[in-house]
């Protein structure tokens, strides 16, 4: 019998991005201001909350009247928008196939409602996808990634409101026929389970204007749901050849102990993080789900057809990030760390990042054997790596740290692979150094290159190559033979 030897020929290696942590450029040719245009920068020794991302009314109301003392980085990125064929050109050294990229909607359409979409900004993502095929790099596109233009913020409270599934289908219809052919994979949400856990970062809803936060977050999730599925019918008739995917953060829980109740735990965080994808991919809602909205007296706002259009159009593939594994407690007590907007007890097994995720490359095979079980359709890693503190020593940083992190999880990802898993691609979260987006700080470090600014916006800018530069260089070139 044949077994599985490891990637497959055409495997997409290369790395991930966001608009609105890439390109700064926050008012130009055109552009309105969008959901991240307002998280700001809080030195370390100044945060009180975990999530900062979470922005109240009062800060955009200052904010715009200019009355507001503090940064927001992500207004200024680190120039990609000015930057990109240089950018692109290191990208293709490494010997990227694939690039995945956000367009920042309100570039497209500046209020996110206007009757026209703005020539500009669809003549610079022209320009940059021109770029990538120049190098035969393929683009991987996100409509919407953590980017709600201001204009449904202030209209609609975002997501919250019906009216955004129209807007966004006119701007997804928009960018499918001036890109037609010239970009394959899309996605339509970028982590769509974010909107339950910060609703302003996933969806531009104002919590503080909620009476009932949690049920608009739902709602807005609903409506995300819906709009994507129209997004896939739109681009299923205009470019029959493109795919469409969604993405989910993918949090695998653990139980904390073999205690049944614990097990049990895990069991609904899981399902609860899946049910995301459950939807996007099978077309309907878990009954799991439903249960869990009703014992939790949340009712969802739905019309006719909504549930036959999500049913209709499912997505081709399923793509996701992984940066760390949680556990689960029926009652949980002991030491909490901090995770990708999760916070988690400790995994006495497991090391942490120097921000507290919990790094776990075999978590990455039981979760893609877990998803290709349940889903059988093609997986896509569009998100993995290490924020760590880079050190530049004569101009050079050895990032020995990043290289074994991403070692151990593509070593992972090749035994999926050989177990049977359908996997696409692989993508490096911030192959080029970028504002976080949990902090907006610029130390918090994922790429192979190096970018010269610090986190109070001050540096050169210079790109720098790191270690990883070289090491990744050959792992795509023996198409992750060489590790
Ligand atoms: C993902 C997001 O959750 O994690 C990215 O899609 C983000 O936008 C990445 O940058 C890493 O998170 P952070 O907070 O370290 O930037």
């Amino acid at each position: 019998m044949e077994t599985i030897k490891g990637f497959k020929d055409d495997f997409l290696w290369g790395g991930a991005t966001a608009a609105n942590q890439i390109e700064g450029a926050f008012d130009e040719d055109g552009k309105g201001l969008s959901a991240a245009d307002f998280v700001e920068y809080i030195p370390k020794e100044q945060r009180t909350k975990d999530n900062h991302m979470e922005v109240t009314s009062d800060v955009i109301k200052k904010a715009l009247a200019g009355e507001y003392s503090g940064r927001f980085p992500k207004r200024e990125g680190i120039d990609f928008y000015h930057t990109y064929k240089e950018d692109i050109k290191l990208f293709a050294e490494m010997g990227f196939t694939a690039f995945r990229l956000s367009i920042h909607w309100s570039r497209i359409f500046p209020n996110g409602y206007d009757a026209e979409p703005n020539e500009a900004g669809l003549k610079h993502y022209d320009e940059v996808f021109k770029e990538l095929r120049k190098y035969n790099i393929e683009p991987v596109v996100t409509l919407s990634h953590y980017e709600t233009p201001y204009g449904l913020i202030e209209k609609y409270n975002g997501w919250v409101g019906r009216e955004c599934i129209e807007h966004f289908v006119t701007y997804a219809e928009t960018v499918f026929n001036r890109y037609k052919g010239q970009v394959k994979y899309w996605i339509t949400f970028n982590e769509i389970n974010i909107i339950n856990i910060s609703p302003f970062t996933g969806g531009g809803v104002l919590s503080d204007l909620e009476e009932n936060p949690e049920e608009a977050a739902y709602q807005a999730l609903h409506h995300q749901f819906v709009a994507s599925s129209l997004a896939t019918k739109k681009l299923k008739e205009i470019d029959p050849e493109a795919q469409m995917g969604c993405m989910l953060a993918r949090m695998l829980s653990y139980p904390n102990t073999c205690h049944p109740e614990d097990v049990r735990k895990a069991q609904v965080d899981n399902q609860l993080n899946l049910m995301y994808t459950d939807v996007h991919a099978r077309g309907e809602y878990p009954n799991f789900f439903k249960r869990h909205l009703a014992e939790n007296n949340i009712t969802i706002q739905m019309e006719d057809g909504d549930l036959a259009v999500l049913k209709q159009y499912p997505v081709d593939y399923i793509s996701f990030s992984y940066y760390m594994t949680l556990l689960s407690s029926a009652a949980p007590e002991g030491e909490v760390t901090a995770g990708n907007l999760m916070n988690s007890l400790k995994n006495p097994y497991l090391e942490s990042s120097d921000w507290g995720w919990q790094i776990d490359p075999l978590g990455l095979r039981t979760l893609l054997n877990d998803m290709w079980d349940r889903y059988q359709k093609p997986l896509f890693i569009v998100e993995n790596g290490l924020g760590a503190y880079d050190k530049v020593e004569e101009g050079r940083i050895h990032d020995s740290y990043r290289i074994d992190y991403l070692k151990r999880h593509i070593e992972q990802m090749k035994e999926a692979v050989k177990d049977g898993v359908d996997l696409m691609g692989y993508l490096a979260w911030g192959p080029i150094d970028l504002v976080s987006m949990s902090t907006s700080e610029m130390s918090k470090r994922y790429g192979f290159i190096y970018v010269d600014k610090d986190d109070d916006g001050r540096g050169t800018g210079e790109r720098i190559r790191k270690d990883s530069f070289d090491w990744y260089k050959e792992v795509i070139a023996t198409n992750g033979e060489n590790l």
